[in-house]
C-alpha cells in the first residue's frame, strides 16, 4: 500500500491528545518511506470550519480526549462532515486515567462509517484537564515511547501488506454508548454544564489568549472576564494563562475535582494498543 500522507488530526485543548497523536503520526512517517506528516488541528471553531480532505494513499491518526467517558458532543457536526474515502485510520482516544468507557469504540466506529479502513487503534493517558495531579504530567516519556513504537508498527503493518482487519476490535458497550455518570459524596449526580471560569482583575494582562484557543469560542476576546458562550470545562484558559489569572471557584466543580483526585490518581493506568 502506497502512502503519501500521514496526518495527525486532533482536537486537544490542553495539548495531551496532541503530543500522542502527533508521537504515533511522526512515528509513522518517518518508517514509511516517501510520506509526509501534516498536522489538521481542529480544536478551535475557525480550525473546525473546513474538514480536511482524505483519500486512498493517507493514513489518518485520530485523536480525541475523552469527555465523561464519550467523543467530545462538540465535535459532531464535523464527525458528521469528515470522509475517509478508503484512507486507513488509526483511532486514538486520551483519558485522565479515570476511564475512557465508550470513547474509543465510539471514534471507531464514527471513523468506521465515514469511510476509514481502521488498523489500529489506542488509549492513552493525559493530565486530567480538571487537575494538576490526576494523570499530572501525562503524556510522560513512557508513554511517547509507546506512542512512537506504535506508530513504528503501523508503518510496518502498511508496507509489508499485511491484512487490515474487516473490524478493529476495541474495548466498550457498542451504540448506544453511555456518558459517565459522575457522582458527588452524596451520591447524586453532579452536573456542572453551566459552570463557567472566573478571572482575577489582578492578575490579568487582558492579553487575550484565552479567548484564542478557547474551542467553544465562548470567551469575550474584547473583554476575557466575560464568558457568554458555553463552557466545557476543557481547561484551555485555565491552564494556559500565564499569570494563572482563570479559575473555577464553582463549589460542584471543585468537589468533583477532589473527588477524581482521591479515587482515581492511582493505579497508575498505562497505554493500550488494539489490532
Ligand atoms: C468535560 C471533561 C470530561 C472528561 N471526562 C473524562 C473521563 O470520562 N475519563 C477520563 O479519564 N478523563 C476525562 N477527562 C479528562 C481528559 O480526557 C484528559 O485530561 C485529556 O488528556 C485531555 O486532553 P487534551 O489535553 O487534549 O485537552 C475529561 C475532561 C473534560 C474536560
Ligand atoms: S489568558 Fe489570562 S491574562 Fe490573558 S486575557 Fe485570558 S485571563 Fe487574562
Ligand atoms: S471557557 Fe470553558 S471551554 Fe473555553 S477554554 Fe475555558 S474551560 Fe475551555
Amino acid at each position: 500500500m502506497d502512502i503519501k500522507k500521514v496526518a495527525a488530526l486532533f482536537f486537544s485543548p490542553t495539548y495531551t491528545t496532541k503530543k500522542v497523536v502527533c508521537a504515533i503520526a511522526e512515528s509513522a512517517a518517518r518508517n514509511i518511506a516517501g510520506a509526509e506528516c501534516q498536522l489538521a488541528n481542529i480544536t478551535t471553531p475557525a480550525m473546525r470550519r473546513e474538514t480536511p480532505p482524505f483519500g486512498k494513499g493517507d493514513l489518518v491518526v485520530f485523536g480525541v480526549p475523552v469527555y465523561i467517558g464519550r467523543v467530545p458532543n462538540l465535535l459532531r457536526d464535523f464527525l458528521a462532515s469528515i470522509k475517509g474515502n478508503g484512507a486507513i485510520g488509526v483511532p486514538v482516544a486520551v483519558y485522565g486515567n479515570r476511564a475512557y468507557d465508550d470513547a474509543l469504540i465510539e471514534l471507531r466506529d464514527i471513523m468506521q462509517e465515514n469511510g476509514f479502513r481502521c488498523i489500529a487503534a489506542g488509549a492513552f493517558i493525559g493530565e486530567h484537564s480538571f487537575s494538576y495531579t490526576l494523570g499530572g504530567g501525562r503524556p510522560d516519556t513512557s508513554d511517547l515511547e509507546t506512542a512512537m513504537k506504535f506508530g513504528e508498527e503501523i508503518a510496518r503493518k502498511i508496507t509489508s501488506g499485511e491484512a487490515i482487519p474487516a473490524e478493529l476490535q476495541v474495548p466498550g458497550n457498542p451504540y448506544p454508548y453511555k456518558f459517565y455518570n459522575a457522582k458527588s459524596s452524596s451520591n447524586s449526580s453532579i452536573d456542572i454544564r453551566k459552570v463557567k471560569p472566573e478571572t482575577d482583575p489582578h492578575k490579568c494582562t487582558s492579553c487575550g489568549l484565552c479567548a484564542m484557543l478557547c474551542p467553544m469560542g465562548a470567551i469575550d476576546p474584547s473583554n476575557c472576564a466575560e464568558v457568554p458562550g458555553i463552557c466545557i470545562k476543557c481547561g484551555a484558559c485555565i491552564k494556559m494563562c500565564r499569570p494563572k489569572a482563570k479559575y473555577f471557584s464553582d463549589p460542584t466543580y471543585l468537589e468533583h475535582k477532589e473527588i477524581l483526585e482521591r479515587n482515581f490518581t492511582e493505579p497508575r493506568k498505562e497505554p493500550e494498543i488494539f489490532w
